[in-house]
């Protein structure tokens, strides 16, 4: 039977430093940092024994992400080189295996390599350097389950079916005649039907038909399946368990359809990189991201822009039901005949990969933004419709008219910026309707992939009225596409803050494209999307403001944006008698939950006070069939009150990182959006902090990650001058 081994400790890095996997192979800054400092070569060595019961076994050991171009070595002889730094890859060490002292030599070329994707031109994102993933050691029997596909056709149908087309892992050419059984488990795990075949060759298929009151893979009821699949034959036995679902989705020139109702699509892009480290965080971070763009940003789709994501990342989308999209590395660049064979391999990896995730509704076949070239994407089209014919392809351009080989037709369209174009006498447009864009004559399937972004950068420190306009601008697209049949729905750039080259952003080498920050803390435009989600899932209440009479040009804070999910929201100011507001639909009016916008006229002359006059406190209370569900209260005096430290979780488990976001508030519980003040992070026990011990707030908060190493607890205490110290324990499993 199959054993998969941890490999993840004893790393030698660099010749000097042990260290466990995922690594970086140079922590940076947040900012203001060299981005080629991590732009070379570096090693990493890892000492091991053969267990005796690997005799007779095949040994394989899978890398699920090294960036880049990396280079394997065991006991001195070259057995692997994998240029893409996106996709997993294998290596079989089975017959090189030493009893003792075996060297396992792994070498990583950091630089970007002009020969391989996505680099050759200038890249608006760091790709950093590292075995930045897990590695694992396979045991398995000579004739082994190799890679399968789970198919569900017809899934619409009150009788349902599943199929499997597997190859066997076979290396040594042994005679495999057997059986494979497959048996499929429910949700719940109960077994509810099994077949078995005869295994001849080294690809088998197999269907289970006929199978009665399944339960649909959805975004509210995410229902996983299970397929664990038994082999037995003369070269050994093996079991494999995959987690999959039954659902159909397709991009129709009508909209969306998930299950065959219409969904609008309403997303974030995600970069995969975190503050310091990079790319290198694990399941925890990877787990914790997918939860916050589905949970707290209530989205129900993301794109992995630009390259595979981890796969913890992509598991955890299948279980809380977000859906993805999910597309090759590349950015803008196309390079040689080499580079595009290494390219239309990208695809094929991503694709044998990730097939089994019901969340990846959509395929990108396209360099992200690539100008047309037709040949280049003839073949990753048709790689992708052989590999895969149940899903449909993409390709996202920012160009029009470009030509149409995909499925789905995808459009970076920020019309919405262009207004402010000198010299470009755009009237404000939100979205192009599609055949702007396409220049084709009739509709076909449409989706809009970034918005905003590099045309209005908003860092959570800036002024409330920049972030009012940031706000304004994510509601007009998502009101735009929500209006728009013709449009599947609009996927914004994007969700976090990310570190980039000195080419882009805000010269610090972050673009501040986010609606939250690197740590994941959310700027006011953050609660346009949560806003949109329906208030079984939870109450949004967010007003757009400091609560400060001079924060704005002229003062005041008129016109006051609730971003919110509620019917009507009354707002108490001071002695005043209080104005209960309705959304703005006149305004917003496809939005699900347009927002509130108080305005002066809604106070009587005086306004909210006026320059000069007394600023009082106010109460902003939502209501819901005219019963207040939320209050939010604002002073006129912040003073630092308390110090927030929330982790994401009490326990974790050795190699994982917890984040620990930390805030200082006022006397009504708000962040002081104000505070630059230090505060000092300690950690002791079983774990380690990462980043810098004295970090200042940005915005009134920040946020580190603690990574346990060994079982225990884990002791952070965070320190502020004038607010105290907070403990917080973590227990490491
Ligand atoms: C797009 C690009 C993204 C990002 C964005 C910034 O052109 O696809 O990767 O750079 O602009 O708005």
């Amino acid at each position: 039977m199959r054993v998969v081994h941890d490999f993840n400790d004893g790393w030698l890095f660099e010749g000097t430093e042990t260290v466990r996997l995922p690594h970086s192979a140079v922590e940076l800054p947040l900012s203001y940092f060299d981005e080629t400092s991590y732009q070379r070569r570096f090693s990493y060595e890892k000492r091991f024994d053969a267990s005796p019961d690997w005799q007779g076994q095949e040994m394989t050991l899978h890398f699920e992400g090294v960036m880049a171009d990396a280079r394997v070595w065991l006991n001195g002889e070259e057995v692997m080189r994998h240029a893409d730094g996106y996709t997993p890859f294998e290596v079989r060490l089975t017959g090189m295996l030493r009893d003792t002292g075996n060297l396992l030599r792994v070498e990583i070329d950091g630089s970007e390599n002009p020969e391989i994707p996505p680099f050759g031109g200038q890249i608006d994102y760091l790709t950093y350097a590292g075995i930045y993933r897990e590695v694992w050691l396979r045991q398995t029997a000579p004739v082994s389950i190799g890679l399968h596909r789970i198919t569900t056709p017809h899934v619409l149908s009150a009788e349902k079916s599943v199929t499997v087309s597997a190859s066997l892992d076979n290396p040594q050419g042994l005679a495999a005649a057997g059986t494979l059984t497959a048996r499929l488990l429910d949700p719940e795990g109960r077994e509810i039907a099994r077949t078995a075949v005869g295994v001849t060759a080294d690809c088998v298929d197999l269907t289970i038909a006929g199978l009665k009151d399944i339960r649909l893979w959805d975004l509210d009821s995410p229902a996983l399946h299970t397929m664990v699949l038994d082999l037995e034959t003369a070269g050994g036995r093996d079991r494999v368990e995959t987690r999959f679902g039954f659902r159909h989705a397709e991009f129709t020139a009508d909209g969306f359809l998930l299950n065959g109702r219409p969904l609008k699509i309403r997303g974030l892009n995600r970069h995969q990189s975190f503050p310091y480290v990079g790319y290198a965080l694990g399941r925890a971070a990877q787990e914790r991201d997918a939860d916050i763009l589905r949970h707290q940003l209530r989205l129900n789709l993301v794109r992995t822009s630009h390259y595979p994501q981890s796969r913890w990342f992509l598991d955890r989308c299948d279980e809380i039901g977000l859906l993805v999209f999910e597309e090759i590395p590349g950015w803008q660049h196309i390079g040689g005949a080499e580079w595009k064979a290494e390219s239309v391999e990208n695809v094929r990896r991503m694709i044998r990969r990730d097939w089994n995730h019901p969340s990846i509704i959509l395929w990108g076949v396209r360099i992200n933004e690539s100008p047309d070239d037709h040949d280049f994407y003839v073949e990753t089209n048709r790689v992708a419709r052989e590999l895969d014919p149940t899903r449909q392809t993409a390709g996202v351009r920012c160009v029009t008219d470009s030509e149409m080989l995909e499925d789905v037709y995808t459009m970076n369209d920020f019309v919405l910026g262009e207004f402010e174009i000198p010299g470009n006498n755009r009237p404000r447009t939100a979205l192009r309707p599609q055949r702007e864009c396409t220049g084709l004559d009739r509709p076909v399937p449409y989706l809009v992939t970034e918005f905003n972004g590099h045309m209005f950068p908003t860092k959570i420190h800036d002024q409330e009225q920049r972030q009012a306009e940031h706000v304004i601008r994510h509601l007009e697209v998502l009101n735009a596409a929500y209006g728009d049949p013709q449009i599947c729905g609009a996927i914004g750039w994007c969700a976090f803050d990310y570190n980039t080259h000195s080419d882009f952003g805000s010269g610090n080498r972050i673009c501040h494209h986010g609606v939250m920050d690197m740590f994941r803390e959310p700027k006011f435009a953050a609660h346009v999307y949560a806003s949109q989600g329906d208030p079984d899932g939870g109450i949004v209440l967010e007003p757009v403001t400091f609560w400060a009479r001079g924060e704005r040009s002229i003062q005041g804070v008129l016109p006051l944006i609730v971003l919110t999910n509620c019917d009507s929201v009354e707002i108490r100011y001071g002695a005043h008698a209080p104005v209960r507001i309705a959304p703005d639909r006149g305004r917003f009016p496809h939005l699900p939950h347009a927002p509130v916008i108080a305005e002066a006229r809604h106070f009587g002359d005086a306004g909210l006070g006026v320059w000069g006059a007394r600023w009082e406190d106010a109460t902003i209370a939502g209501y819901i069939s005219g019963v207040e569900v939320a209050t939010r209260h604002f002073v006129a005096n912040p003073v630092p009150t308390a110090l927030e430290v929330v982790p994401d979780a009490d326990d974790t488990s050795p190699g994982d990182a917890v984040r620990i976001m930390i805030r200082a508030l006022d006397q009504a519980g708000n962040r002081l959006p104000h505070l630059f003040d230090p505060v000092s992070i300690e950690v002791s026990g079983a774990g380690h902090r990462i980043g810098p011990a004295l970090v200042p707030l940005h915005g009134g908060a920040t946020g580190v990650w603690v990574r346990a190493h060994e079982p225990g607890m884990m002791k952070a205490v965070v320190s502020h001058g004038r607010l105290g110290n907070v403990t917080r324990v973590i227990t490491v499993n």
